[in-house]
């Protein structure tokens, strides 16, 4: 069902003619939004207890670099042997992870 979901939203984006969006959309309401939450401020129930930051505020956004972003989701983060955010770098390539770095900046930018 999540699949068919990702599917419809994608092509829904194709459809406006915006590839890498649309990719980078369907992955994000696939695998982050459950934390990030959909408008990227993380107040999801998981997002409330792993304390994500709100990604609206410009401030939050000014505190880590586009190549910061990239390794985290690249390769997770960490406290200790808990992990608080898996590493995607199995599952997405290197410009799906800049596209999903550039949907991220967008949520600032309202
Ligand atoms: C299990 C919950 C969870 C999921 C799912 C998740 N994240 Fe995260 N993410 C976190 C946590 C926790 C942090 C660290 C926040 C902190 O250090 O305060 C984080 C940090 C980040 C950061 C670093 C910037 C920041 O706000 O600290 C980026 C970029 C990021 N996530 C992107 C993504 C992307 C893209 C996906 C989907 C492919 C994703 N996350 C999925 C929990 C998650």
């Amino acid at each position: 069902m999540k699949t068919y979901l990702a599917t419809i939203v994608a092509s829904a984006f194709l459809a406006a003619g915006s590839l890498a969006a649309a990719d980078a959309k369907a992955i994000y309401v696939k695998d982050c939004q459950k934390c990030h939450g959909a408008d990227g401020k993380g107040q999801t129930t998981m997002g409330k207890k792993l304390k994500v930051k709100d990604w609206t505020d410009a401030q939050v956004q000014s505190k880590f670099t586009d190549e910061e972003a990239i390794k985290t989701i690249k390769e997770g983060k960490k406290e200790g042997d808990k992990t608080r955010m898996k590493a995607y770098k199995d599952l997405y390539s290197d410009q799906e992870v800049k596209d999903l770095v550039a949907y991220i900046r967008k949520f600032a930018k309202k």
